[in-house]
């Protein structure tokens, strides 16, 4: 057995993604250096551009962690999701050239090796003021190379997901252990207001969003299982419907059509009253599913054709919690009150 090995599919929307995010990098540390430049005057510029790295790093890994909570929250930010792995790689280059330019500056001129000196030179580890805040910048970093390294979905493929998902979680670590590094180094060497502001504030949105995301999900597993309680049923994700077409499920042993259409789930029978025509290979046309066979119609959400026919079909109660669609099956009568649900 062999591994089909496929290039990363480069396409529009992913070189545009790319450009937009290596401008915003530019524009920041073009801005970092220039404002922190004016306000200190007697710093150098390699401090400068360790500063900018470091906080542009930073700045990224914030909204990485946020894009999953934001997705989870509203699909709308979806888009956000399919290009996350750029940005996590984006951000480690970023992390890397920070972490190697602070090793030429403080580690590159002793007798000793950077990256020996860089864990052997302080070993304050019981010290919170003089704490070697620079060996936890050094673990963070790590794990963020064995998460950009293992990014590609050949690593997906090979690891098996539910390896590749812990080991990515890892970044939750790495992020407690960059709080470390700032707040036990360069915000106790130097306090500054602007940082220490803007990392309460990144932290506060990050774990707030977690919590958000974590009580919807509670509140919606409960709706669902009080709606399977009163015997609804959990058909599929709402995505699977396409819009003004139906799903067609089987419930009870009767063939279901659910159908999505401005912003409502309905469910009818599959069976045309005319000569039992599939409706749910059939489209909604004028606001009325319309059968693919000879073209009879009714109104999704009572069954029933609009006037002056009188044909009606059998509907069932929806409802939608979150991304999924349960349907009860026990039958309505068609042409009674609508019985459908909002997406
Ligand atoms: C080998 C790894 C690392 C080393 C040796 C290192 C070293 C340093 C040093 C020496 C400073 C103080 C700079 C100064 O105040 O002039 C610093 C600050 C900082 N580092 Fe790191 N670091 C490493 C990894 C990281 C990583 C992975 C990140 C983020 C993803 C990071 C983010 C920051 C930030 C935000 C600051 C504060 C910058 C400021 O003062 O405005 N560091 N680091
Ligand atoms: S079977 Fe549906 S219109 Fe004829």
């Amino acid at each position: 057995m062999s591994l089909q090995y496929t290039a990363v599919g480069w396409n529009r929307q992913k070189r545009l993604y790319d450009t937009v995010l290596g401008c915003c990098a530019a524009g920041y540390l073009l801005v970092f250096t220039g404002v922190s430049a004016a306000l200190h005057p007697s710093a150098t510029l390699e401090t400068l551009l360790i500063r900018g790295l470091g906080t542009l790093a930073l700045l990224m890994l914030h909204v990485i962690l946020c894009i999953g909570p934001l997705c989870r929250l509203d699909p709308r930010f979806l888009p956000l999701l399919y290009n996350r792995r750029h940005l996590g790689v984006s951000m480690f280059v970023t992390a890397l050239a920070h972490g190697v330019f602070s090793l030429v500056q403080f580690h590159a001129l002793g007798d000793v090796p950077p990256l020996v000196s860089l864990f052997v030179s302080n070993t304050r580890y019981d010290s919170l003021a003089q704490f070697p805040f620079q060996a936890l910048g050094a673990v963070a970093l790590g794990i963020l190379f064995l998460m950009a390294a293992t990014s590609h979905d050949f690593w997906l493929r090979n690891l098996s997901a539910p390896v590749w998902k812990r080991l990515h979680m890892a970044v939750y670590l790495a992020y407690a252990l960059l709080i470390g590094h700032v707040v036990l180094g360069a915000l106790q060497s130097e306090p500054s207001l602007l940082l220490s502001g803007f990392l309460a504030a990144g932290m506060a949105l990050v774990v707030g969003l977690h919590l958000a995301a974590g009580f919807q999900e509670r509140r919606i597993d409960a709706a669902r299982g009080a709606a399977q309680a009163h015997g609804f049923v959990d058909v599929c994700d709402i995505k699977a419907i396409p819009e003004k077409r139906a799903r067609i499920v089987s419930l009870a042993g009767e063939r279901v059509a659910v159908f999505r259409h401005d912003g409502r789930v309905s469910a009818v029978s599959n069976v045309c009253q005319h000569q039992n025509g599939p409706l749910g290979e059939g489209r909604i046309i004028d606001g009325c599913i319309t059968c693919p066979w000879h073209g009879y119609q009714y109104l999704p959400e009572t069954g029933a054709s609009p006037p002056p026919f009188t044909e009606k079909v059998p509907v069932f109660r929806t409802q939608v919690i979150g991304d999924r669609v349960l349907v009860h099956p026990q039958p309505l009568p068609g042409g009674g009150r609508s019985c459908d649900a909002r997406t």
